[in-house]
């Protein structure tokens, strides 16, 4: 490995920001033999980030990027399979003391609801991702309630999703009274196509509402313009996507998640709204919160508001945490390039198509789409599980349409949607998480040729 701080990637003579693309430039450089080499903006979110890259400088040249990194990766003791997503690695040793001191400190003052950690938290994750607000709540689920009913969506509007995501986003739409309207995908991400939400406006829709479907950016340039043109508010569903370049920059509002699978996972639920608008910012406190006129206490200036800001114990274990925030994405960006690369060959083959390794994703989850449908996918899950003890997983096995609802008939009977049922049947998640070791990626890489060659 060659070091260069003459040419380290893009961001020479400018600091480093910690989003999506600049991982993702970094896990380039090094791939082609080239240490990053340059300051990381000083945010709370990039602190252990900036540590790790300033100790490349001076660490011998290792004949292979997996030698630099791999103390960021330690093996698990125990090894028995490879688990999808074990719940006690979801933080590490590091992370675990971090928050179990901050909530020691909540605890001695006895500021658990409201507090000082709420404003510091609020504001070091707007500095993070480059937006003037942030509204921190009790749960991605209420940040999409919340930024929803700001930009306007009542009882009775319509509001268009996609099919393929976590229940919470249309959950969210009915907790506003209003109406999911599904529109279609594009392949193979996924994501909200405009063209399909163009064809679905009625007089009815008040909003769309896009996914960031596994941490992968949805077209938001489009969709704002399908916005622009009808009138309409944009809110993105961002929950899977925490610091992707471009979050928040064409919507009015979007909603994160800090649930404990998140990519930053706290020691409980919680999420926030980000937003460029002082104004919808504004809105979002008042409806989290009981409708409560700012700094006015117990005075309503809304007639209907939620209990539904997040805690002053949660955001202390939120600043406690966020340090970590851009080294964690660094992880899951040489991760998902490590599938990406191994799997290149299986891909040219026709075997299974993978992601491109793209700047604007979070990694949240890696999907492949193996060649033969739904019986031939769940064939190869089943193969990896009883042969190999590899875990993986099809995430939202149930589409939104195809949930067992009373409303299922009225309001999605007619749903036409084929290319979110396509991928649907195919696709599958391999593990992928900040805590999965190199050696375990290894394992699912050959289980994964070794199953699919079984199968051919
Ligand atoms: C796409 C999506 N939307 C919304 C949510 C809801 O977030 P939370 O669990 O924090 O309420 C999640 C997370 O579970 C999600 O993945």
């Amino acid at each position: 490995m060659t070091v260069s701080t003459a040419e380290p990637g893009t961001f020479t003579g400018t600091a480093l920001p910690g989003d999506s693309s600049s991982l993702h430039r970094v896990v380039q450089d090094l791939a082609r033999g080239v240490r990053t080499a340059h300051p990381v903006r000083d945010t709370l979110a990039n602190q252990e980030l900036a540590k790790v890259l300033s100790s490349w400088d001076s660490a011998p040249a290792p004949v292979h990027p997996d030698a630099l990194v791999a103390p960021l990766f330690p093996e698990p003791s125990r090894a028995a399979g490879v688990p999808f997503l074990p719940k006690e690695r979801l933080l590490s040793r590091e992370e675990k003391s971090a928050a179990a001191d901050a909530f020691t400190r909540v605890l001695e003052s006895c500021e658990f609801t409201s507090g000082p950690a709420v404003t510091a938290f609020e504001d070091a994750v707007a500095d993070y991702l480059g937006l003037p607000c942030a509204v921190a709540t009790g749960s991605g689920t209420d940040a999409l309630v919340i930024a929803l009913r700001a930009v306007g969506v009542g009882p009775g509007d319509e509001v268009i999703m996609p099919a393929n995501s976590f229940a919470a986003t249309e959950n969210a739409v009915f907790a506003c009274g209003a109406v999911p309207v599904l529109a279609d995908v594009t392949r193979p991400d996924g994501n909200l196509d405009p063209e399909s939400v163009a064809e679905r406006i009625t007089p009815r829709t008040v909003a769309v509402l896009p996914v960031h479907l596994y941490g992968k950016l949805a077209d938001m340039a489009g969709l704002r313009a399908v916005a622009d043109r009808h009138g309409l508010g944009l809110v993105e569903d961002a929950c899977q996507a925490l610091g992707v370049t471009g979050v928040g920059q064409y919507s009015d509002a979007a909603a994160l998640s800090f649930n404990p699978y998140k990519n930053v996972g706290l020691c409980g639920k919680a999420g926030a709204v980000v937003t460029g608008s002082a104004e919808i910012a504004e809105r979002c406190r008042v409806i989290g919160y009981h409708g409560f006129e700012p700094g006015r206490k117990n005075v309503k200036c809304e007639a209907v508001g939620l209990n539904a800001r997040i805690d002053n114990t949660m955001a202390a274990i939120g600043l406690a945490l966020l340090p970590w925030t851009s080294l964690r994405g660094l992880r899951r960006t040489y991760l998902a390039r490590r599938y990406v690369d191994a799997l290149r060959p299986l891909a040219e083959e026709g075997v299974l198509e993978a992601p491109a390794f793209a700047p604007d994703h979070s990694w949240h989850l890696f999907p492949v789409l193996p060649a033969g449908g739904a019986a031939a996918r769940d064939a190869l899950l089943e193969d990896l599980a009883r042969r190999s003890r590899v875990e993986s997983d099809v995430y939202y096995p149930v589409l939104t349409h195809r949930q067992q609802t009373p409303v299922r008939e009225r309001l999605f009977g007619q749903a036409h949607l084929p290319r979110t049922e396509w991928l649907h049947n195919r696709v599958l998640h391999l593990p992928l998480h900040a805590g999965l070791s190199l050696g375990e990626q290894d394992r699912v890489v050959e289980a994964l040729y070794a199953a699919t060659r079984r199968a051919r």
